[in-house]
């Protein structure tokens, strides 16, 4: 069976207000991007690797890889101008002939192998999909403008991170639908009637968003 990661780090980065993509911030000395690289390198469960790269940047991410002997990468194409097009450039990448597709964020640089255990353990089972997540602490509350329209029950709602594990020919076919809208690859699965399912996730999967996430996460690696 095989799997291939895909890496989506083809954002912009706006909110961190870099001069340079997010994937290429500077985490402890080292791009944000090459966390994600060595670890799915090393994983036990990951036999190729995809990476979207910013536009114009796919020859650091090349250079980046080489550098940190990540022989499992394949492929380096440019990402797209949102996130669900920068997978299905990723996903254009796998084998054919792929059983699964891991998707990660780049944006969450502490990925232990643990996490890679769980949602694949959880594949294996029989699921189209599987995401890791985390319970909501917060009220959450519907708002228009100002003012509060409600207050959401929250026992039932949960935070979705990456990576996220599905059957790769699924995820396929469901980005070939108007991906316009979706913030996450189990939204896809999910209009396109496939069965996902949650496991725990992990507090350090934070991605990173503003600059003051960066300090939080590099004390994590
Ligand atoms: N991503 C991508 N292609 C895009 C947009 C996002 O591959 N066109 C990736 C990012 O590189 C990141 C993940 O999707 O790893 C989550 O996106 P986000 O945190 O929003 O990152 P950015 O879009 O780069 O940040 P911002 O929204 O602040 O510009
Ligand atoms: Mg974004």
């Amino acid at each position: 069976m095989s799997v291939w990661a895909v890496i989506v780090a083809a954002g912009r980065g706006e909110r961190l207000g870099l001069d340079r993509p997010k994937a290429f911030a500077n985490l402890n000395g080292r791009p944000l991007l090459a966390e994600s690289l060595e670890r799915l390198e090393s994983s036990e469960w990951v036999d190729s690797i995809v990476v979207a790269s910013p536009p114009d940047w796919e020859e650091p991410v090349i250079l980046l890889a080489e550098e940190l002997g990540c022989g499992k990468v394949v492929s380096v194409v440019p990402g797209g101008e949102t996130r669900p097009e920068s997978v299905r450039a990723g996903i254009a990448e796998v084998a054919e002939d792929a059983a699964v597709a891991l998707v990660h964020d780049a944006a969450r640089p502490v990925l232990g192998e643990d996490i890679i255990d769980r949602v694949m353990t959880a594949l294996n089972e029989g699921w189209d999909g599987v995401v890791p997540a985390l319970p909501v602490s917060d009220t959450v509350k519907r708002v228009r403008g100002e003012e509060v329209l409600e207050t959401i029950e929250r026992s039932d709602l949960v935070v979705a991170q990456t990576p996220q594990a599905f059957v790769a020919s699924l995820l396929r076919t469901a980005l070939g639908a108007d991906v316009a809208g979706a913030t996450d690859c189990a939204a896809l699965v999910e209009a396109a009637a496939g069965r996902v399912r949650v496991v725990e996730g992990d507090r350090r999967l934070m991605k990173v968003t503003e600059p003051a996430d960066l300090e939080l996460v590099a004390n994590w690696l």
